[in-house]
């Protein structure tokens, strides 16, 4: 096996009440990625399609992330990389995250699993590194586990696999615009009142309650965030409008995905999921913003791949 094309998925980080530590995997949108082991040594971005992005190996996440797995074993051969970006950058559904975990895992399978999954989220931390100056893991961490993730520690880094309810759907829009991960967090504060932290982890711990038991009640319940929404979702034409009638559609919670644009919402069911669909397009229709918009189950397998060679 020298060669591997992937589909590696989008994610939605953060997950309403967890800033940094939540995450989940999408199966429906995703980049594709071909990563081919070559004689000569070290890392080389051959193709980009689909968005305009640097090849140079340094200024690429997903080159970035594969050095950083590279810097780790002693090799005499090295790797190509060709990118099919389907995740528009900026778009808060994982760009980033999508090339730096499908650069680590498909490497990782070529060499014959030297690295366990927590060691993949590393290298792929130094992708989101260079994209928004900051190693966060909750998008990286779903794309290479899989279902829902809880980054439970940075230092030293935990993370764990959180049980999917299987009629779990996910609902999101992409406005067309873009807003960069380094900005949105730049204008966060950088302390918590208590009485918001206290709401906070009660979602958070609710949140994971539900996923264990099923209980998509509990779910929606604890689907709310006092901390950083209520300064992100400024930046977000009409988020307000989309929130409330994606709620009354029947949607279980809706909050930012990752650092926004987007919007998402969990429903249980495709069928409510499609309904807070449309629901979505009507506000953004009238908004008068282009947009994208997928609806998707919980994609608890993560990477998947497409061709061995
Ligand atoms: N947790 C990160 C943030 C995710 O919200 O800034 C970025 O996709």
């Amino acid at each position: 096996m020298n060669e591997l094309t992937i589909f590696s998925p989008a994610t939605i980080a953060n997950i309403s009440c967890g800033f940094d530590v939540l995450g989940l995997a999408l199966d429906t949108v995703g980049d594709e990625m071909t990563i081919r082991k070559v004689s000569q040594k070290g890392v080389r971005i051959t193709k980009i399609i689909g968005q305009n992005l640097p090849k140079e190996t340094h200024k690429n996440v997903a080159g970035v992330a594969a050095l950083a797995l590279l810097a780790e074993i002693e090799s005499n051969f090295g790797f190509e990389i060709e990118i099919d970006k389907r995740i528009k950058p900026g778009s808060g559904i994982g760009s980033s995250a999508a090339s730096s975990a499908g650069a680590v895992w498909a490497i990782n399978e070529l060499l014959g699993k030297p690295f366990n999954p927590l060691d993949l989220v590393r290298f792929a931390m130094e992708g989101e590194r260079l994209a928004s100056g900051v190693a966060h893991a909750d998008n990286v961490a779903p794309a290479l586990f899989g279902g829902f993730t809880l980054v439970r520690s940075y230092e030293p880094l935990d993370i764990i696999k959180i049980n999917t309810p299987s009629e779990l759907f996910a609902t999101v829009i992409h406005p067309q615009i873009e807003i960069k991960t380094s900005d949105a967090r730049n204008i966060l504060k950088t302390t918590v009142p208590l009485k918001d932290a206290i709401k906070q982890w009660g979602n958070v711990g609710g949140l994971i309650s539900g996923l264990y038991t099923n209980d998509y009640e509990l779910i929606g319940r604890s689907l709310e965030d006092y901390i950083i929404e209520p300064i992100r979702s400024i930046l977000i034409p009409a988020f307000d409008k989309v929130k409330e009638e994606s709620i009354n559609t029947g949607a279980l919670g809706c909050g930012i995905s990752g650092s926004g644009p987007s919007i998402f919402a969990l429903s249980k069911g495709k069928e409510i999921a499609t309904k807070v669909a449309e629901t979505m397009k009507l506000v953004y229709d009238k908004v008068g913003i282009e947009y994208d918009i997928h609806v998707s189950k919980v994609n608890t397998k993560g990477i998947k791949i497409l061709e061995i060679k």
